[in-house]
């Protein structure tokens, strides 16, 4: 208890001293506060495979200057390996930049290793929604091509069972 006290007194007083080192700044200067959505975590949990493919058509409906959404083909039980590219490049991607970098994110190989899969929805959707409102976001979807595939074993997490 005693520990936690003094922390918070440590931090106070840390808070206190990185305030008054910024003194130079005018009071008047600028704050720039970079306005972020995370709606999408208001209700935290995984997303199926129909879910994610209806999240990627959503998403590239709506960001269809930098997104767009396909198949790499189907799973052994059928189910669509959902793929979300991004990239300043999309509407027209022909290949101008042959050096330009593009980049796979793969994630829920095991099909019960599950984390991945949601993580990599979030990074599509963060960078998705921030692309006009975030400079290094731009920056990144400026000069790179980045494709998503949340899960390349969607009947293996369809499968699993959460052990007790
Ligand atoms: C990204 O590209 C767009 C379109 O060419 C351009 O308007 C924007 O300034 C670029 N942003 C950055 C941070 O380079």
């Amino acid at each position: 208890m005693f520990g936690y006290w003094l922390t918070l007194v440590a931090l106070a007083i840390l808070a206190k001293a990185s305030l008054s080192s910024a003194g130079e700044y005018s009071e008047n200067a600028e704050v720039l506060v970079v306005q972020e959505t995370e709606d999408f975590l208001d209700n935290p949990r995984y997303l199926n495979n129909e879910e994610i493919g209806e999240l990627f058509d959503k998403i590239s409906k709506e960001y269809p200057e930098i997104a767009q959404t396909y198949s790499i083909g189907n799973s052994i039980q059928g189910r669509p390996l959902n793929v979300l590219a991004l990239s300043s490049r999309i509407p027209d991607s022909v290949n101008d930049d042959l050096l330009r970098p593009m980049v796979k994110l793969v994630a829920n190989i095991q099909g019960d290793e599950a984390l991945g899969r949601q993580m990599v929805l979030y990074l599509a959707q963060y960078l998705a929604a921030h692309y006009d409102s975030d400079k290094e976001v731009q920056k990144l979807l400026n000069t790179t091509d980045i494709h998503f595939l949340p899960t390349c074993n969607p009947d293996g997490f369809a499968n699993a069972k959460v052990s007790q």
